[in-house]
């Protein structure tokens, strides 16, 4: 397997980077590509962990070296919040850099599975959806906005708050990546029992946990070691079900059935081509009803903003 990592340089690009050093299966080729100067220099770095991966870094404008072949493509380029700032105010910038990589993509390595990253998550997986559809190429089993993050947050405060192992707690979440899109699914987190009081106060916290990162490093950055381990979960996820391993589940971001919007984060069964099955969430309680029906006119808001952009 090949994995290239774009946007290599940056906070979540390295924490990536060196988790899948250490963690891609043998024989595996790490690619990483920023258009920092430096990223040359962190494959070096990385290179002298003795681990069976080999690691590549390329620079400049082209990122075609890193795609070469790539099997997984996972995509964190472009700039993060700051306090203050929502992650809509991130699109200016941040549509643009993820439309000329999908761009790249539809011609260098059109059947790789590309997992972005880049916010706003909502909007940036429309752009890079259309770009790959205008090129003639895409195959929405393979492009997944990147929400593990969300899911292992769940799975961190619903540990804390009930004294659990979090490693052994699976908290479904649903919807998209940004404010009220986000919806846990505590109602299916087997064996614990919430009162409506916790139900409202988690879901509010894991809603705007990412602002709780962006505040705490106070105009440094946002979330970037919980966000490389949460990328590293869903790409060597995705990479045991391209190798065939069988009943690989993750949430993400995917087209799915439209059945609420045209993406739709939910958990996903993955195989050797990527989405193998939509699978459903099961029941909803009243509250996750009416937070689901809450968010949708926000989320298909969010969807056309980068459909009209691709266009
Ligand atoms: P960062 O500024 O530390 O790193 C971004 C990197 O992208 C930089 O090294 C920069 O040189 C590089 N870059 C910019 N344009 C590029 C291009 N055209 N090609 C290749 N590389 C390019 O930012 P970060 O903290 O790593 O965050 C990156 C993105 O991830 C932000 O948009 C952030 O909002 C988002 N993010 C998403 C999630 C999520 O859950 N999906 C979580 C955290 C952060
Ligand atoms: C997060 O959830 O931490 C990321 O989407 C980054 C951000 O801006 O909040």
């Amino acid at each position: 397997m090949k994995v290239a990592v774009i946007g290599a340089a940056g906070g979540i690009g390295q924490a990536l980077a060196l988790l899948l050093k250490n963690n891609l299966p043998a024989g595996s080729d790490l690619a990483l590509y920023d258009i920092a100067p430096v990223t040359p220099g962190v494959a070096a770095d990385l290179g002298h962990i003795p681990t069976p991966v080999t690691v590549s870094g390329f620079s400049g404008e082209d990122p075609t070296p890193a795609l070469v072949d790539a099997d997984v493509v996972l995509i964190s380029a472009g700039v993060a919040r700051k306090p203050g700032m929502d992650r809509e105010d991130l699109f200016n910038v941040n549509a643009g850099i993820v439309k000329s990589l999908a761009e790249k993509i539809a011609v260098v390595c059109p059947t790789a599975c590309v997992g972005i990253i880049t916010n706003p998550v909502n909007t940036t997986v429309a752009i890079a959806a259309d770009v790959l559809k205008k090129a003639g190429v895409y195959d929405k089993r393979r492009l997944f906005g990147v929400t593990t993050l969300d899911v292992i947050r769940s799975e961190t405060f619903v540990g804390q708050l009930k004294g659990l192992d979090p490693t052994k707690i699976n908290v479904p979440v649903i919807g998209g990546h940004s404010g009220v899109t986000i919806l846990p699914l505590l109602s299916q987190v087997e064996g614990v029992e919430f009162s409506s009081e916790e139900v409202s106060w988690l879901t509010i916290r894991i809603q705007d946990a990412g602002t709780e990162v962006v505040e705490a490093k106070a105009g440094g950055g946002s979330a970037t070691l919980s966000m490389g381990q949460a990328a590293c979960r869903f790409g060597l996820s995705l990479v045991r079900a391209l190798q065939g391993e069988a009943n690989i589940v993750e949430c993400a971001y995917v087209e799915g059935r439209g059945e609420h919007t045209r993406f739709f984060a939910q958990p996903v069964k993955l195989g050797k081509e990527g989405v193998e099955e939509i699978l459903g969430y099961g029941e909803l309680s009243d509250f996750e009803r009416s937070s689901l029906d809450g968010m949708l006119e926000t989320l298909s808001n969010d969807i056309s903003k980068g459909e009209a952009f691709a266009k």
